[in-house]
């Protein structure tokens, strides 16, 4: 693995023309802040290798022979969250150019890049590298990424991991926060799958533009036969990939759903799926509490006004009262505004809990984005909200990753489980 002084900019260079390679890494040679830390043929090699060498900086050609740049862009974020993908290509057409957006690029240079434009762009982009990279490494001492043997990083060896979003106070943006980061979690390595277990008037279908046929009322009625081809039945799929299972059609429904049923549906779930994103009614019910039971991470949301903030209090005293691990749990808060005059610090401060993300109010992409059923992160995910959405994920991937770390230090045990699919 390749060592370097820790400020220098680590560039990893993908493009299956030699020459192509070879041209750039001369040109960087000569910038002392950056360190050329490796170059890939294909994409595929591009994923081992910024597995291995962490880059913060990424040139990634579109065309090559295995995995294209798009598809390589998307999964090498799953592994090393805080990389700058710098997409080099030919293809400057505005469909490629999006397409690199969604997947997560950063920037997009055409080809053959001006020595001057890609210097720029590579420290540019890298400052955002190193801002992310220190928010992911605050709560471990070193910026720890996902080996491909952590399990939920590849159809791996481990369960998935259940998210739950959660929030006291209804409107807070629960739905929106779960929507999204269920899109943005799920990959073709990585599937997952978004339950909505607001059984009365859940609304998950309607923020993804899904019209509900099936709903969890048939897989709790299942909930003792369950297997994955009934899952893969009664699921609807999102044209990004993404599954969803929905709340039931109508609220008199819900009566059909026990407890019991659900936590042992999610559990189901959890040996498909490497992700299992479940939205959740502000009541806690023993539905919820069910939720509770099986989740690893919750991520609470809350707004910066009073009413919620005292509704986040009794959340956390209430989960103290659960026992559930201060550990598993993110605090969010959403619809910030400036001109609230209340910031996280002093609400972070009011609570004694940290504040874990931030997402700004913004009424028309939010409400035009729930209007069209299109989630902020099929958008352009450079700016706010969806770049606030993004933070949010890399945060939840590392605490799973430090959670998956830890487990496996205290078990030490391979257990041997794919996803099932
Ligand atoms: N960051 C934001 N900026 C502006 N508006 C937002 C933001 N986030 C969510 N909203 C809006 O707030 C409203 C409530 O959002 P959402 O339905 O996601 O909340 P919820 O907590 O799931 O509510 P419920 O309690 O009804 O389930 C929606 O109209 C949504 O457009
Ligand atoms: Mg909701």
């Amino acid at each position: 693995m390749a060592t370097s002084a820790p400020e220098k900019i680590r560039v990893l260079i993908v493009d299956d023309i030699a020459e192509t390679r070879e041209n750039i890494r001369k040109l960087l040679q000569f910038e002392s802040d950056m360190e050329v830390v490796g170059g890939a043929r294909t994409g595929g090699e591009a994923l081992d290798m910024a597995r291995e060498t962490q880059p913060d900086v990424v040139l990634m050609d579109i065309n090559m022979p295995d995995m294209d740049g798009i598809s390589a862009t998307k999964a090498l974020l799953d592994d090393v969250p805080y990389a700058q993908i710098v997409i080099l290509s030919v293809n400057n057409e505005p469909d490629y150019m999006r397409r690199a957006m969604l997947a997560g690029a950063r920037d997009f240079i055409a080809k053959p890049p001006s020595p001057d434009e890609l210097i720029s762009t590579i420290r540019v982009v890298s400052e955002r590298a190193r801002e992310q990279k220190k928010k992911l490494a605050a709560p471990a001492p070193q910026a720890a990424a996902p080996s491909s043997g952590m399990g939920f990083d590849g159809p791996g060896r481990r369960a998935g991991r259940a998210i739950a979003v959660y929030s006291a106070k209804g409107g807070v943006g629960v739905t929106t926060l779960a929507t999204n980061l269920a899109v943005g979690l799920h990959t073709v390595e990585t599937p997952a799958v978004i339950v909505d277990t607001c059984l009365q008037f859940g609304d998950v279908s309607v923020f993804l533009n899904l019209q509900v046929k099936n709903s969890i009322a048939d897989l709790a009625a299942r909930a003792e036969e369950l297997d994955n081809d009934v899952v893969d039945e009664v699921t609807m799929v999102h044209e990004c990939g993404l599954r969803v299972l929905a709340a039931p059609q109508r609220p008199e429904m819900a009566d059909e759903v026990q407890a019991d049923q659900v936590r042992k549906v999610l559990q189901h779930l959890k040996r498909m799926f490497a992700y299992v994103v479940i939205d959740t009614s502000s009541t806690m019910d023993d539905t919820t509490l069910a939720v509770l039971d099986v989740v690893d991470l919750l991520v609470a949301v809350a707004t910066p006004d009073i009413p919620a903030i005292k509704d986040a209090r009794l959340l956390f005293d209430l989960l103290n009262v659960l026992e559930f691990p201060a550990a598993h749990v993110l605090f969010v808060l959403n619809k910030m505004d400036k001109r609230t005059g209340i910031t996280a610090e002093a609400v972070a401060e009011n609570l004694k809990h940290a504040v874990d993300g931030e997402i700004p109010y913004d009424e028309r992409t939010v409400t035009a984005s729930v209007n069209r059923g299109v989630p902020l992160l099929l958008g352009d995910k450079s700016r706010p909200p969806a770049r606030n959405v993004l933070d949010l994920m890399g945060a939840i991937k590392h605490k799973l990753v430090s959670q998956a770390k830890e487990e496996e230090e205290v078990k030490e045990i391979e257990r041997p489980r794919a996803f099932g699919r």
